[in-house]
């Protein structure tokens, strides 16, 4: 069975796992990677201005031979006149509309966030979009967004996974409050890029309970708090092998993971017990050993810039002295 729809505040619908084309696949042909997710059962697919790779998504979206309304597509603005911008992202997609606009990040609209934020109510007014909202808003931007619109953001997409979890709760709620559905990505970091923390008992705890992987238990994890799941496959591979033996492990490897996150759908969920379990394990911080690497590199850097001021200064008044 696939996953559930998600309802919106606009009424529209959105497939509650996604597909993304950005990170690894970031500057990437997306095509064979977007043909292939949707072969294995995503009909949303995510990608961005800033991943230039929007082409190459709607070659894919073109491929796969899907009607417009099987599939949902989200696109997201970065950069440049708005106008301008989604209609060069619709023609790269080869699409009449997006299923959902997002603003990429704050800093895209921070010099007139109402001003921007009217443009994109009329790109959905006009039918360029179904649904129009934001991405990587904490409270106060969203506060300044909704205080503003006339059509509040219909989601917010945000980094979220168990280590950041307790740091966004406030953001979640008034999500929540106003019917701003929350999109997940990076949920997969404790298993990426932060592992060996203490977010790692409780999930493997509740994979080996329910018979599932780790990163069945952390998205189940991250659809027990309501979010919708945008995750990912990485690109090929480097390795010395041969290139077609190359794409073949890639493509069965990507196969395995799109498989293993799609089954979410048919897992039962996580017990009450085991959800407070991650909030608890996650609100601890991630791994030790990866905070102090990173202290440990920004007081390098910290000092290599006093260091440069310093000898800076020190030539300035040299200089100064030698006038
Ligand atoms: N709005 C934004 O600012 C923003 C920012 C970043 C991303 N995004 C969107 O979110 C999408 C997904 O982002 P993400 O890559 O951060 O997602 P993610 O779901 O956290 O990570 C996906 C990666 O997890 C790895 N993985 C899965 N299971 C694994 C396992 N058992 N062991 C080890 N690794 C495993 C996979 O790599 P392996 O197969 O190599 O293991 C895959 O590449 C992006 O493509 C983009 O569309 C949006």
């Amino acid at each position: 069975m696939p996953f559930d729809n998600v309802k919106l505040n606009d009424g529209h619908e959105i497939p509650a796992i996604g597909f993304g084309t950005g990170s690894a696949l970031y500057g990437k042909d997306a095509r064979d990677y977007v043909v292939q997710a949707v072969e294995t059962g995503f009909s949303h697919v995510d990608t961005a201005q800033i991943y230039r790779n929007e082409d190459s998504v709607g070659e894919a979206i073109r491929d796969t031979g899907l009607s417009r309304k099987e599939l949902f597509v989200t696109t997201k603005y970065g950069s440049g006149p708005i106008q301008e911008t989604v209609r060069e992202s619709l023609t790269k997609l080869g699409l009449e509309y997006v299923n959902l606009y997002l603003i990429h990040f704050p800093t895209a609209i921070e010099n007139d966030v109402e001003g921007g934020w009217r443009e994109f109510e009329k790109i959905k007014e006009d039918g360029l979009a179904k649904s129009i909202g934001v991405s990587n808003f904490n409270v106060e931007q969203l506060e300044r967004l909704v205080k503003i619109a006339k059509v509040k953001p219909a989601v917010n997409q945000i980094r979220f996974h168990p280590y950041n979890y307790a740091e966004h709760r406030s953001l979640l709620e008034y999500s929540a409050k106003h019917g701003i559905v929350t999109e997940a990505y990076g949920s997969l970091a404790p298993i990426t890029s932060l592992p060996g923390g203490p977010v790692d008992a409780p999930v493997n705890a509740a994979a080996k309970r329910l018979g599932i992987t780790p990163t069945q238990a952390i998205l189940l994890w991250v659809r027990a708090k309501g979010a919708v799941i945008v995750t990912s496959v990485p690109p090929i591979p480097l390795s010395p092998s041969p290139q077609s033996l190359i794409l073949k492990s890639r493509t069965s490897r990507s196969e395995q993971h799109l498989k293993e996150y799609l089954a979410v759908a048919d897992l039962p969920s996580l017990t009450s017990e085991e959800v407070a379990a991650i909030d608890e394990a996650g609100a601890q911080g991630p791994p030790k050993k990866l905070r102090q690497k990173i202290w440990h590199a920004v007081g390098t850097l910290a000092a290599t810039a006093a260091v440069y001021t310093l000898v800076s200064l020190l030539r300035k008044a040299g200089a100064s002295a030698a006038l």
